[in-house]
């Protein structure tokens, strides 16, 4: 039976892992080991998500917590490559380690392993911003350069990679995981009463998310995203879950007060999966500045206005519903009028956002360990 160390850490890792845990169970081969790093530790950004979506309990928890990028990626390497080596030491080791995404916890647990002479497999591989002031696209680069499976979601991540010069023979193209989670909850999700809750009418608002360090960190950039908002709202209610470093900006420059008291504006502490899909799902559209919400959005056929001057996911924009307004009000303010309006271009979902990815990818995993 050959054993594979599942590497979770932050929010966006548990809704691309679920799935492949659960594909496991079709085969009798392999044994997935689910370790949280801990690099998100509030209830509301992990602990939820595996309740809802059904996770197994970890076998192992780091709590590694936050930190400097330095310090925190330092930690996970030296608390990842403990676990590695205790598993070798205990006579189980680990054939493969499997990780999603682009977060910290990622490109650790990629060093840990191939230090060590475990095969890498990276889930999400070949996503390129070609903006090297993100560090995820550090992250993404560090991983597939040391990642031996490289388990692809869109085809510009197939053309990426080849441009880089890593062989065919490494790459699949499996299709997007996070569309599996999303298709197998979505009228789980309606059943939630967090619309009636809000008293929000069904395709009568907009979501809002926002966390890139590149719009919360810079006092002037979130000061003019936080007074389109406020515009936005004029024209349709806004719903926005506030990640927890966005929160603290908003009050360290001194936004969060206007903020809470603008009419339309109803701000939330993060939702679990279930309550926030139920929110976008259902919604008129959606502004954002996140990666898997472009996908998400796109999956679902709901306009998202995203909050960047590039994207790592270009499908959503060539084929998907997404629109690339950078932090630019008036381009915010258009393209929201024509989604009132009716006139907003539709979209499609890519091919293999089917909600099969992960029976692909599980199979991939088996056969090349
Ligand atoms: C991380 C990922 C980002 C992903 C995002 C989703 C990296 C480099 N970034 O960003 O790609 O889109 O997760 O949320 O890995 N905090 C809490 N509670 C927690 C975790 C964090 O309050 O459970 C606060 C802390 O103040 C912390 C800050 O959020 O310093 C940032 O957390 P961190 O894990 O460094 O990155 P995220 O911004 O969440």
């Amino acid at each position: 039976m050959k054993r594979f160390a599942c590497i979770v850490g932050a929010r966006p890792n548990f809704m691309k892992m679920a799935p492949i845990l659960h594909a496991f169970a079709e085969h009798t081969d392999g044994q997935p080991v689910l370790i949280h790093t801990g690099q998100h530790y509030d209830r509301n950004l992990s602990d939820v998500f595996f309740d809802e979506l059904d996770i197994p309990r970890p076998h192992v928890s780091l709590g590694v917590g936050s930190g400097t990028h330095g310090e925190q990626t330092g930690r996970l390497i030296i608390e990842l490559e403990k676990t590695f080596l205790a598993a070798r030491e205990r006579q189980e080791p680990f054939d493969r380690v499997v990780v999603v995404g682009d977060v910290n916890s990622t490109v650790a647990a990629a060093l840990a392993a191939v230090k060590l002479q475990i095969p890498v497999a990276h889930v999400e591989a070949g996503l390129r911003s070609f903006d090297r002031r993100m560090p995820e696209e550090a992250n993404r680069l560090v991983t597939d350069t040391l990642s031996d499976l490289l388990l692809v979601s869109e085809e510009s991540g197939v053309d990426n990679l080849r441009r880089e010069g890593h062989p065919d023979d490494r790459i699949r193209l499996v299709g997007n995981v996070m569309i599996d989670t999303l298709r197998r909850h979505v009228r789980r999700a309606a059943e939630r009463s967090i619309l009636a809750d809000l008293r929000l009418e069904s395709g009568c608002y907009a979501v809002v998310t926002l966390h890139r360090p590149s719009n919360v960190d810079d006092p002037a950039v979130l000061r003019a995203l936080t007074e389109v908002l406020i515009d936005v709202a004029r024209s349709v209610p806004i719903v926005f879950p506030v990640h927890p470093r966005t929160r603290e900006r908003l009050k360290t420059f001194g936004l969060l007060a206007e903020l809470e008291d603008a009419a339309g504006v109803v701000l939330l502490e993060p939702l679990g999966y279930l309550d926030f899909l139920a929110l976008t799902s259902q919604s008129k559209v959606i502004v954002t500045d996140s990666g898997g919400l472009q996908e998400e959005s796109t999956a679902l056929e709901i306009p998202c206005l995203t909050m960047r001057e590039n994207t790592e996911r270009p499908v959503t924009v060539t084929e998907g519903t997404s629109t690339l307004v950078g932090t630019d009000a008036e381009q915010l303010r258009s393209h929201l009028q024509s989604v009132l309006d009716g006139t907003y271009k539709r979209g499609r979902c890519p091919d293999l956002w089917d909600g099969q990815a992960a029976g692909r990818i599980v199979r991939e995993l088996l056969a090349a360990t």
